[in-house]
């Protein structure tokens, strides 16, 4: 018998507990040892749950109780998260987490130390909830250089857009939706800022490249700025708006890397991934494009997730599964103005403005929509650096056109 414990009950860990009692046997099968759960950790009483009698409102009982082999940490947040995964590494415990947060700003400091102790830190289910991703990069994959990853990451802001697209219906108006649907939490700014598909790009980066970029070295952009008329210059110009986190390998090794709302083509794979869905794509120079599509949250996905980390340490006490990246350093994420992009750029124009987008951009193509406002205008802006493009628009801005959103255009 392998004695774990649960450290967080909320969601996921609650999840987890359900799917380990109730694929017991099974599970023990697969795992060749029965995994029990000793202690769940959380501050809140649970009266009356078939595990009443595992709950724990202390962590020091956990590190002290040499049969815990395993720490399960699912509660969220960094702190006190980090201080508690990493005083199990230091005490002889393998950590499985489901937490992005933890393992996007700490991950290569937690993976020393579990090397150095021979110990695993798993986190499949970090990155798209139930959907296989960080062990087929790190094993499956293993023989390519990864050219580039591009993922749908988030399915909130997916669903929100989703929405919009399918309904026309206007940002606030889907946000509202989502919340009373449960799918956005009442303070939804992780998600529509884009933070939590900063995370997961970072640890997807970290993962394919071997050393860690951090969230706040990614230029960030959410959904928040996307509107209806955004939406249906993208149907015109033959996609759909997605946020995107992307990260590419540059010739020097650094690597280019960013969250933001794009256009994606009805051609690319992941201009079909919708509602709460998920959709990863892997380029890889051997492989090609591979994808990876599923539920990225969830109670029950990310805890399969989890589980399957979990059965992963009980086979592998002895050989350590190899996870590992190195620290990351201030100048090995490229500034992402240097990166090349189209742009989509919508206007309130002048008389004088497609003649001076010409003068700045040379010809570029128009979009047309149908109910557009008087005095609409929108273009693409062929591909080029986005400094660049950042130049030419602050000089169309200083002749009186007025800069409404630019939106990047994909090469998915
Ligand atoms: N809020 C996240 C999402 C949950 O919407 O994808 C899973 O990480």
């Amino acid at each position: 018998m392998v004695e774990i414990a649960v450290m967080g009950y909320g969601t996921v860990g609650s999840g987890v507990v359900e799917v380990l009692a109730r694929h017991a046997d099974s599970i023990a099968k697969r795992a060749k040892e029965q995994i029990g759960i000793k202690y769940i950790l959380d501050l809140r009483d649970f009266p009356g749950s078939p595990f009443e009698d595992r709950f724990t409102k202390s962590f020091e009982t956990i590190l002290g109780d040499p049969e815990v082999r395993i720490v399960v940490e699912v509660m969220g947040g960094l702190h006190p998260a980090y201080d508690y995964v990493k005083k199990c590494l230091e005490n002889g415990k393998s950590v499985v987490t489901s937490n992005k947060e933890l393992v996007a700003a700490k991950g290569a400091e937690l993976l020393k130390i579990a090397q150095k102790n021979n110990l695993n830190f798993l986190f499949e289910a970090s990155v798209g909830g139930g959907i296989p991703i960080i062990r087929p990069i790190s094993q499956c994959l293993a023989a390519n250089e990864v050219v580039g990853i591009a993922g749908i990451l988030n399915g909130t802001t997916n669903f929100i857009l989703t929405k919009m697209i399918r309904e026309k219906k206007g940002f606030d108006e889907t946000l509202a939706l989502a919340q009373k649907l449960g799918y956005a939490e009442r303070d939804p700014s992780a998600d529509i800022k884009g933070y939590d598909a900063c995370r997961k790009i970072c640890i997807l980066a970290s993962l394919a490249y071997g050393k860690h970029v951090y969230p706040e070295q990614v230029h960030t952009e959410g959904i928040t700025n996307i509107t209806l008329r955004d939406v249906e210059y993208a149907a015109v110009w033959g996609g759909v708006v997605k946020l995107i986190g992307m990260v590419k390998r540059t010739p020097d090794k650094k690597v280019q890397i960013i969250v933001c709302p794009m256009f994606v083509s009805h051609e690319s794979q992941l201009a079909t991934v919708d509602d709460v869905f998920n959709g990863i794509m892997v380029r890889g120079d051997s492989t090609g494009d591979v994808v990876f599509y599923g539920k990225g949250a969830g109670k029950l996905p990310t805890a399969s997730a989890v589980v399957a980390d979990v059965i992963d340490c009980v086979k592998h006490f002895k050989a350590r599964k190899y996870l590992y990246w190195d620290d990351g350093s201030p100048d090995y994420v490229e500034d992402y103005r240097e990166n090349e992009v189209g742009m989509f750029v919508c206007v309130k124009a002048k008389a004088d403005t497609e003649e001076r987008v010409e003068q700045l951009f040379g010809k570029v193509d128009y979009l047309i929509r149908r109910d557009a406002e008087p005095g609409e205008m929108a273009f693409l802006v062929p591909v080029m650096k986005e400094k660049v493009i950042s130049e030419k628009l602050a000089r169309l801005s200083e002749t009186g056109a007025e800069i409404l959103n630019t939106i990047r255009i994909g090469d998915l």
